[in-house]
């Protein structure tokens, strides 16, 4: 991702030049420091690209800057308004505009436009969160297929801009982190793995690790997720990092649980080949929850906060689970597994039980690649949320709208859950297709325990982007790093 930094007045040397506009503002006066022949030659070339400073719209042009040839990008911040993620946009675009420009350097020169460090900072975090890429497999890059954007100086921030900085780039390292592990392949990220890379990231920012071998889950009777983890080579483990900032060391923690189907075949209910592959990103939830607790940690949230990752891999074998096995989960109650596809549900089930009895927390929140169910009703615009706390819902729904990782509740209620009762067990793990994302939320909602708020957000459609989006490239999006660090940020640090 670009090093960021913050300057009084633009550098010496080599850069392209970004000059961000309201709708209203004239260009010339934006281009205050040039030569008239020069600003007049931007703001014709801007006319001719009929750039109108819609938001993230950009007019390029190569003006004469003291004899070298300055390449400058006028870009469009749309009306004013006071919506944080206009700027995000607007960094976002620049980067993708500049990444394989052979450009190395970008300057951001926003002096004159008065905008608050969270804006400014805001322009900076969109700008790196697009550049993101990872190419460590790629060993035969072109030369003009090789990024050379590397570094972003923005100028004339103003004010309080270090903090504002220090917040987002904190949210950044989340980001990196979940995209490095949603994109690396299953044979390279498996249970074992993931904790590993865990480890390596939490420790040294003093986030504390509980890890739970298949030995220490099979003596708490974690028979639904073992069921899953029994059919892969690769063993199963529940991994617990708790981030203990809050002012009241003893206060309940918020509780976030990410599933973490490394690699998701379907199991002996198999998936067709045809896109499986995808499947690899299977664990986007548990990824996002580390993301998240990297990026709280790195900026030291004032905030009680553990995340719990079920980390297995669903794989059919002579030893795997089969339609019809019934299980009995850590809560006691027992599971008919009509569909072996249907395992995210069964290893979240274990994990929430754990964690309630584990940390007695008052809000839980789980984040699952749950349904095929969940695109098909939300595309891949909102998560689907699912809460048995309107106050909660509200709070995950706000923190949705202002970092971008929107939220759209959906419903729950005695009826759907009905239909996941079993003739031979309490409950199956699987129904027919209709509704299959809300009794999909049912079920973990059977696990719920007395006066814990909860709320389910099924990603399935969230984390992985076939084409790019205004802050990621094609790939992992990384969805729900900067969602959850503000649901903590602007709910519990008060
Ligand atoms: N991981 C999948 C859900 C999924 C599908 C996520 C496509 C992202 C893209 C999940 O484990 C699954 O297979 N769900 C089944 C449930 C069904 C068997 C009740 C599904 O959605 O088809
Ligand atoms: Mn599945
Ligand atoms: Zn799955």
């Amino acid at each position: 991702m670009l090093k960021v930094s913050f300057a009084a007045t633009r550098p010496e040397g080599a850069y392209a030049l970004a000059i961000p506009a309201w709708s209203e503002d004239m260009i010339s006066e934006r281009l205050a420091g040039f030569s008239e022949p020069a600003r007049s030659l931007a703001a014709r070339a801007a006319d001719a690209q009929r750039f109108e400073r819609e938001l993230a719209a950009i007019a390029e042009t190569f003006i004469d800057d003291d004899g070298t040839a300055r390449r400058v990008l006028l870009v469009g911040l749309g009306g004013k308004s006071d919506d944080q993620a206009i700027y995000e946009r607007a960094g976002g675009a620049l980067t993708a505009r500049l990444l394989t420009s052979g450009e190395t350097r970008l300057v951001v020169d926003v002096s004159g436009l008065d905008l608050d460090a969270r804006a400014a900072a805001g322009l900076a975090f969109g700008a790196a969160a697009r550049s993101w890429r990872y190419d460590t497999y790629r060993t035969k890059l072109g030369r003009k297929q090789k990024p050379t954007l590397a570094e972003l100086v923005v100028v004339g921030a103003g004010a309080g801009i270090e903090d504002a900085w220090t917040h987002c780039a904190a949210v950044l390292d989340g980001l990196d982190f979940t995209r490095t592990l949603v994109t690396e392949p299953a044979n390279v990220v498996y249970p074992a793995t993931f904790v590993e890379r865990c480890r390596d990231v939490m420790e040294p920012l003093g986030v504390e690790i509980e890890v739970l071998d298949e030995a220490a889950m099979e003596k708490l009777g974690m028979g639904a997720l073992l069921g899953v983890g029994q059919g892969s080579e690769k063993r199963p483990y529940l991994l617990a990092m708790r981030w203990n900032g809050g002012a009241d060391k003893n206060a309940a923690p918020v509780v976030l649980i990410g599933k973490g189907i490394t690699f998701d075949t379907g199991g002996i209910s198999i998936k067709p080949a045809q896109g499986m592959e995808s499947m690899k990103w299977d664990m986007g939830g548990a990824g996002a929850v580390a993301g998240a607790m990297c990026a709280l940690a790195t900026r030291k949230a004032k905030a009680n906060i553990v995340a719990v990752c079920v980390l297995a891999e669903n794989m059919p074998d002579g030893k795997a689970q089969r339609p019809g096995d019934v299980v009995t989960s850590m809560s006691g109650q027992t599971i008919e597994v009509i569909n072996t596809d249907a395992e995210g549900r069964l290893v979240l089930c274990d994990a929430m039980t754990w964690a309630q009895r584990q940390y007695k927390p008052k809000v839980m929140v789980d984040l699952a690649t749950l349904t095929g169910a969940m695109i098909i009703s939300l595309g891949h615009e909102y998560g689907g949320m699912f809460s048995n706390d309107d106050g909660l819902a509200g709070q995950l729904a706000d923190a949705g709208m202002a970092t971008g990782d929107r939220l759209w509740r959906m419903p729950l209620g005695e009826a759907y859950d009905k239909i996941m009762d079993s003739q031979i067990a309490d409950m199956k793990n699987s129904a027919s297709r209709e509704g299959g994302s809300i009794t999909a939320a049912c079920f973990l909602q059977r696990f719920v325990e007395p006066g814990v708020k909860w709320a389910h957000l099924d990603i399935a459609g969230m984390v992985w982007a076939e084409k790019p989006g205004h802050l990621y490239d094609k790939g992992a999006t990384g969805y729900g790093v900067a969602l959850l660090d503000r649901f903590v940020a602007d709910n519990f640090e008060a």
